[in-house]
């Protein structure tokens, strides 16, 4: 007999897939919560130690590519619905590595909607959702004025916004071939916490803490527009329930700075937390060879999103960084262990030989 409504999160370790199994579980305790995550570097377990108790939780290590796991995962556990953020992420990675991210970004895509396919064809009628968690990066770069709408045609230039592109092509492929319900949302720059200090803003937090050089790739003049990773996470929650099926969103906090000023905020902000005299990290910021293919500006139109589903970020940029700042220097236990790899550890300790 069907138990509670089963939702897979697939890559919920991570940074922003962290923030979405931890909502979900408080906000909808009659949801079973099955988190597959392969605990790449990117994906660590302490960024959900206040609810892996949680009855309605499991965790399940494993790579969305694996065939017969995905398979097994939806037999056993008779899967309802998919929120799918399990990728590789990260630029600069993909510039020296482009087929991990065509394995996981791409081949694991396929694998879930394959499964999904297979496996909600034979379960009859039921309120079944493959939602895709993608990004503006597929839309290419803004040269001028203008924003990234859900229509924007697609112009990836990095393997990790092709990879992405590529696996929206196959999402929309598997609505329009087999009739499968999906949803997809594409959003801007993500910051908050437990996100990897390889990304601008917990790389540079870090670094001014440690005295470091912050590396600001070209003249800086690169535009991110900036969202708090828990109105991400709320738009994901407000999708997931009420938007339409087969349809797209654009998600982004109508917040573009340019690289160099952000950072010159980000140095005040930290600074000042850090009781350090004004001024006094500014000379660690140094102009570093820009990255290949970089994308000078990113900005999204959320008007489809805010008018239909009446969504809006709740917090203003200065207020979301400071308390970004505050929770990396009240946590440095877990940026140090993420820094010296010590948080792979966790796992075995915790789920040693029985996830
Ligand atoms: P992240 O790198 O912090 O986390 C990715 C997670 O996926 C990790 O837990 C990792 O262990 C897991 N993973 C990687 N390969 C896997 C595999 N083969 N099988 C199973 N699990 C695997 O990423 P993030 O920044 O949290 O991004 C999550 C999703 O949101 C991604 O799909 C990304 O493209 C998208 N996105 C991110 C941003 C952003 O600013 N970070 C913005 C828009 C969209
Ligand atoms: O737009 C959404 C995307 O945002 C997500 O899909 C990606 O997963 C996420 O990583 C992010 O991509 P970016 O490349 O924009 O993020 P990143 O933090 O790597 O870089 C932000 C900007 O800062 C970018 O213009 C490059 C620049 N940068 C980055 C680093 C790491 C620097 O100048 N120096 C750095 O050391």
């Amino acid at each position: 007999m069907k138990g509670k409504y089963t939702i897979l999160i697939t890559g919920g370790a991570g940074f922003i897939g962290s923030h979405v199994v931890r909502r979900f579980i408080k906000r909808y305790p009659d949801y079973q919560i099955i988190n597959l995550d392969a605990l790449t570097y990117a994906g660590n377990l302490a960024n959900l130690k206040d609810i892996e108790a949680t009855p309605q939780y499991l965790f399940v290590k494993g790579d969305v590519c694996d065939v017969a796991l995905v398979q097994k995962l939806f037999a056993d556990y008779a899967i309802d619905a998919v929120i799918h953020l399990a990728a590789e992420s990260h630029v600069d990675r993909s510039i020296l590595d482009p087929f991990a991210f065509a394995r996981t970004n791409v081949m694991g895509t396929l694998t879930l909607l394959q499964a999904a396919k297979e496996f909600w064809a034979g379960s009859g009628a039921g309120n079944h959702l493959f939602y895709h968690v993608s990004t503006d990066e597929v839309y290419g770069s803004l040269e001028g004025d203008g924003f990234f709408t859900e229509t924007t045609p697609y112009d990836p230039h990095s393997p990790y916004s092709a990879s992405k592109a590529s696996s929206d092509h196959f999402v929309r492929a598997y609505r329009d071939t087999y009739g499968l319900p999906v949803v997809i949302s594409n959003c801007s720059n993500n910051y908050g916490p437990c996100q990897f200090p390889e990304k601008l803003i917990p790389l540079f937090i870090r670094n001014i803490c440690q005295n470091k050089p912050l590396p600001v790739y070209g003249t800086g003049q690169n535009v991110r527009d900036w969202l708090y990773v828990e109105d991400h996470v709320q738009a994901i929650d407000l999708i997931f329930h009420r938007g339409r099926r087969g349809e797209t969103y654009n998600i982004g906090g109508c917040n573009e700075w340019k690289n160099i000023d952000l950072v010159r905020l980000l140095v005040r902000i930290t600074d000042r937390l850090l009781e350090r005299a004004s001024g006094s990290s500014d000379g660690l910021i140094t102009f570093v060879t820009d990255r290949a293919g970089h994308d000078l500006r990113y900005a999204i139109d959320a008007s489809k999103l805010t008018g239909a589903l009446g969504w809006a970020p709740s917090l203003g940029f200065e207020e979301g960084l400071e308390r970004t700042v505050r929770w990396y220097l009240d946590n440095q236990e877990w940026l140090e262990q993420v820094s010296s790899g010590a948080y792979r550890d966790y796992y075995e300790k915790v789920y040693g030989g029985r996830a």
